[in-house]
């Protein structure tokens, strides 16, 4: 068994769980690591454990290193199952262990696992001496959990960040500086836009909290260890907490018998003919969590559906409904289609944008399937959409 240290004494004992393909409702199809880290000092402190069926593995790799038996402290920074669904069976083995935990996190625990343990709860900034090692234990509320924590290392500037910086992508090797970057990036950006995007606001404040530290290393809870991208990583999620939208139009709809989508095919010419970058995806053949990566930036959405039985199509619903949960605030925002006899998809449509939200811009609703001339109006509409894009973008003067 390879091991795998951050530092002297520091290890991951985490698992790689090549094979998932889906976080509940976020696709992951590069798979999910569940990181977890051993620190073997006077005392002897896991940081995190693992999903539940990967907590063999887990003990293995401690067992490699220590006796589990020895562990004084399980560290748990949040409670949510990929992180602490292993707690119950690690506990097995190290009964003398004290958990650490916020409050909040001792409360869901304790609903979530049941086990009477020997509870350590820490607050903002408190510290825990491990012998040449110190321990201080940052919360981050609500990113993206009550219960969220992250742990700082002083001695070796090791910030174990929580889900915080995590990917969802599986790799053989564990640091940034042994992996293929773009890959690493486009899932850094896809794992913010599916899991944080709700809390994106809290960003800034969280990163403030540890400006003044001298991180040389950031350990996620996903994927892998940032040692060397640490400053552009960082550049990144300020850039996205931020929120500050980019020129760009995500255009998602689903058809039934092909009026909807040559309604976006045209909307799609006029946004080309206005010069703003756009990308453009039938629901049905297209990955939501993809698009919401491409969400997180563009500063304008168009949703397009025929109306089925007095509504949206189905695919257009699921689509609306995890982005209402992942709430993209302040961005443009329009609905289009084409309906038989009567409508009722685009005021589906307009109410579960309204609920996300986006700033709601008139939509384009056709009868039937797009005449020649209607097919020049949704080019129009296209490209006047467009032009609200850019001026929402253009600088300040
Ligand atoms: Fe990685 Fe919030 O779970």
């Amino acid at each position: 068994m390879n091991r795998v240290e951050l530092a002297k004494g520091i290890y991951h004992v985490g698992a790689v769980d090549w094979n998932v393909r889906d976080f509940h409702g976020y696709s992951t199809p590069r798979g999910v690591t569940y990181n977890a880290y051993l620190i073997v000092d006077e005392k002897i402190a896991l940081i995190d454990t693992v999903k539940a069926p990967f907590a063999g593995e887990l003990l293995d790799r401690i067992r490699d290193i220590v006796d589990p038996a020895k562990i004084d402290y399980v560290i748990v920074n949040h409670v949510e199952n990929d992180h602490c669904g292993a707690l119950p069976e690690v506990m097995k083995h190290c009964p003398a262990a004290k958990v650490v935990i916020t409050e909040k996190g001792r409360q869901e625990a304790a609903k979530l696992y049941g086990g009477d343990y020997d509870y350590m709860v820490v607050k903002d900034k408190d510290t825990l001496s491990l012998g040449k090692h110190e321990l201080e234990f940052i919360p981050i509320t609500m990113l993206h959990w009550p219960d969220s924590m992250t742990t700082y290392l002083k001695s070796e500037g090791i910030y174990f960040s929580n889900d915080a910086f995590g990917q969802h992508i599986c790799t053989a090797k564990r640091f940034d500086d042994e992996v293929y970057m773009p890959d690493v990036y486009y899932e850094a950006e896809k794992y913010f836009a599916n899991i944080l995007m709700p809390y994106a606001r809290l960003i800034g404040r969280a990163i403030g909290r540890v400006a003044g530290y001298d991180i040389k290393m950031i350990a996620p809870s996903h994927g892998v260890i940032w040692r060397s991208h640490i400053g552009d990583i960082i550049a990144r999620y300020l850039a996205w907490g931020a929120g500050k939208p980019e020129e760009r139009i995500v255009l998602f709809y689903e058809t039934m018998w092909g009026g909807t989508e040559r309604m976006a095919r045209a909307i799609l010419e006029g946004i080309n003919k206005a010069g703003v970058p756009a990308t453009f995806y039938r629901l049905s053949a297209s990955d939501r969590s993809h698009i919401m990566s491409e969400v997180l930036m563009a500063a304008g959405l168009l949703v397009g559906s025929p109306t089925l039985n007095n509504g949206m199509m189905p695919a257009v619903g699921d689509m609306l409904t995890y982005l209402k949960g992942l709430r993209p605030a302040g961005k443009l925002a329009a609905a289009f289609g084409s309906y038989g006899w009567s409508g009722g998809a685009q005021k589906d449509i307009e109410e579960m944008l309204t609920k996300s939200g986006v700033v709601l811009e008139e939509g384009l609703n056709l009868d039937w399937t797009p005449s020649a001339e209607e097919i020049e109006k949704a080019e129009a509409f296209g490209y006047a959409f467009a032009l609200k894009v850019k001026a929402k973008c253009a600088p300040v003067e």
